[in-house]
């Protein structure tokens, strides 16, 4: 069945915090942070048949795009659809004249890792001791736009 991606509404977020609640490689938010971002930032969903099955969100801060967090629902994981998001948010970010896409990410995280070098982002640092429980290093992503 194919995956359609589309801009969320405020009534995704329950079912965004569904998703994200069982993701424990996630950022955890509260739902007024995610109607916040839905209405002034860039929120994508994943829909399959009517169910939600993914999301990415992000910020734009003075031209530069940061994503805040992407996560496929387990039970659809490894089909794609982080692919089809992040491919998406890329060509929203450049339709939108950003510089750049900048995120970081759990040192061990390796499949978001996989997920962010295929899409062409590139380690720019680290962040020693960045996240707690369990307390880890931050990389610190950036896919920059040649204008
Ligand atoms: C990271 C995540 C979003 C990937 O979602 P997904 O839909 O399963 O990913 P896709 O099937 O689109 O895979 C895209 C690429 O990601 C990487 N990847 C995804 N899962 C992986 C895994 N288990 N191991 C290694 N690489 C993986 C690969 O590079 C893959 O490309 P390939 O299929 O050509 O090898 C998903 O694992 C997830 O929700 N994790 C929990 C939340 C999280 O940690 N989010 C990141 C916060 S920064």
């Amino acid at each position: 069945m194919p995956v359609a991606i589309r801009s969320a509404a405020l009534n995704d977020v329950p079912a965004i915090l569904a998703i994200e609640h069982r993701a424990p490689g996630a950022a955890h938010w509260t739902s007024e942070q995610y109607n916040k971002l839905v209405g002034s930032g860039v929120v994508l969903v994943a829909e399959e048949t009517g169910k939600l099955c993914g999301f990415v969100c992000a910020r734009a801060v003075a031209g530069e795009w940061e994503i805040e967090n992407v996560v496929v629902a387990v039970g659809f994981l490894r089909r794609g659809i982080a692919d089809e998001m992040v491919r998406e948010l890329i060509r929203r970010a450049e339709s939108e004249a950003a510089s750049a896409i900048l995120l970081e990410v759990r040192e061990s995280n390796l499949p978001a890792r996989g997920l962010y070098e295929k899409h062409g982002f590139r380690e720019v640092g680290c962040r020693r001791v960045y996240y707690r429980d369990p307390v880890e290093d931050a990389i610190l992503y950036a896919l920059r736009f040649d204008r």
